[in-house]
């Protein structure tokens, strides 16, 4: 898997910082220099022993919850320390959403709750994996970031302030940030920054071996300012470091030199040989004859994937995986399967964020980004979309009709988030199965291949076929833009529409 160059964030461009390199000129040519507090971050494709945790969490009443983090085999402990972050950030969320919405009965429920990650280093000697937390409690959306550090020398899981070498350390370190945010205008507070762990919980090292600090929205400044960043040259912030701050430094100029570009996605097979509406025939199966059912995986890859896939083998049955952007690059061999094994891969967006909540542009970026990375894991461009937690507005058809892609969201829920019974996740597939049915399972979890073989079972005992989402729709077609929850439901609304045309 050739690495994929993730740089993300965007910073405040300060020029004034000292070590910031050749002033360049608007009209000189060439690249301008980089942006010093931008980090690269290490494609998880080159991660050995990964897997992808997800949890998503969707009561009624309650707000939207989508977290993921990285899980690697030989850092259990750096597992366990993100497993132990991610939920108590989810509960605090959930406890004050919950509380602000007491004595406000009737509303409708609101907020929102988004864990994202990367690699901000991974080497033999460490792994740095930085997670963004997103949330929003109804009204505007705040990110924090935070940076947690593994040393594979002497296995230990660590806090970002580990990475200096002792509290004198860390007390210069907030002296030359506020030094760096005096800079910056009025709206940053540098008084805000104390040598507090706290503060510190999110340092790495750009691709020279800068040093570099995040804060988060609100910490240092307003809320509108966004990502407030900044950094210490290599040279200052060696003496400060201690030896893992070292290694993870020597890990971020390492990278830097073993980088090679992607082949552009437009070198990829076209899955439907660019016509939106003949999405990938698969097996040939008539469903205008048989009685079909599409089985649907979203969120993965994750946890549950490979056991998913070893059910749906052993009944020679087919599906349709809705993946994150951001969890098919890091387990692309996964994708790589579902293809080879004639199931359908299709986008479930970059970060599963709620899209009626975004801005047109962010709508747009979340499709594609989704789609580009499902198609550089998969060597397969995905057509189908479906949006998080099914929710669409004007906006989002709107995009996925631009950029071609049918919406598909689904007729059955299992509740196999909610309650991972096999007996009772089966029982809820049978009885809302129909002719045309589009059933929602989610291969984060373990219990679901257990699941998933019951449903097979059982299904199958009432006569049902399994086939992929374009395959239920046979020669109907999906429409690019169109929502489509279950093919019977839309074939009334295909006759329902001609009815009144006449
Ligand atoms: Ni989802």
């Amino acid at each position: 898997m050739p690495s994929l160059r993730l740089t993300g964030g965007i910073a405040l461009v300060v020029a004034s910082v000292a070590g910031c390199g050749a002033v360049t000129s608007p009209a000189a040519e060439g690249p301008l220099p980089s942006e010093p507090t931008m980090i690269d971050y290490v494609s998880p494709a080159r991660v050995r022993g990964l897997d992808v945790r997800t949890v998503s969490r969707r009561d009624p009443g309650g707000p939207e919850m989508h977290a993921a983090y990285p899980a690697v085999a030989d850092a259990p402990r750096l597992t366990e320390e993100l497993r132990r972050t991610v939920t108590e950030r989810l509960g605090l969320f959930d406890r004050s959403v919950r509380a602000s919405r007491k004595g406000t009965a009737g509303q409708p429920p609101r907020g929102e709750f988004n864990v994202g990650w990367q690699f901000a280093a991974a080497s033999g000697e460490v792994l740095g994996v930085r997670l963004r937390t997103g949330e929003s409690a109804g009204g505007g959306w705040t990110e924090s970031r935070t940076t947690l550090w593994y040393d594979r020398v002497d296995k230990r899981a660590m806090g970002s302030a580990a990475l200096l070498r002792d509290r004198a350390a860390l007390t210069e370190l907030a002296r030359l940030a506020r030094r760096s945010l005096l800079a910056r205008g009025a709206a940053v507070n540098p008084q805000a920054v104390t040598p507090d762990p706290k503060i510190f919980d999110s340092i790495a090292f750009n691709m020279h071996g800068d040093l570099v600090v995040e804060f988060d929205d609100s910490q240092v400044g307003p809320a509108f300012l966004g990502r407030v960043a900044v950094y210490v040259p290599a040279g200052t912030a060696g003496p400060m470091l201690s030896p893992t701050g070292l290694r993870a430094q020597r890990a971020a100029v390492e990278e830097a030199e073993s980088r090679a570009a992607p082949p552009p996605v437009s070198a990829l097979k076209e899955a439907n040989d660019g016509r939106p509406d003949a999405v990938s025939s698969g097996g040939g199966v008539d469903c205008a004859r048989t009685k079909c059912v599409a089985l649907t995986y979203d969120d993965g890859p994750g946890a549950g994937t490979t056991g998913v896939l070893d059910a749906l083998a052993a009944q020679g049955a087919r599906a349709t995986f809705f993946c994150v952007g951001s969890s098919a690059v890091a387990r692309p061999d996964l994708l790589r399967r579902m293809t080879a094994e004639g199931h359908l891969v299709a986008g479930h967006t970059w970060s599963h964020r709620d899209l009626t909540t975004l801005s047109r542009n962010m709508i747009t970026d979340q499709l594609v980004r989704g789609r580009d990375a499902v198609a550089q894991a998969s060597g397969q461009v995905p057509t189908l979309v479906r949006p998080p937690y099914g929710k669409v507005g004007d906006q989002v058809t709107a995009v996925a009709r631009e950029l071609g892609m049918p919406v598909v969201r689904w007729s059955v829920d299992t509740g196999d988030l909610k309650d991972p019974t096999p007996a009772d996740v089966a029982a809820r597939a049978v009885a809302g199965a129909a002719r045309g049915a589009i059933i929602l399972m989610h291969d984060t979890g373990r219990s679901t291949a257990e699941a998933t073989a019951e449903v097979l079972r059982r299904l199958r005992a009432e006569g049902y076929t399994f086939v992929t989402v374009p395959e239920l729709y046979g020669s109907h077609g999906m429409r690019p833009g169109a929502v489509h929850d279950s093919a019977e439901s839309g074939d009334r609304a295909r006759a329902l529409a001609r009815q009144t045309m006449l």
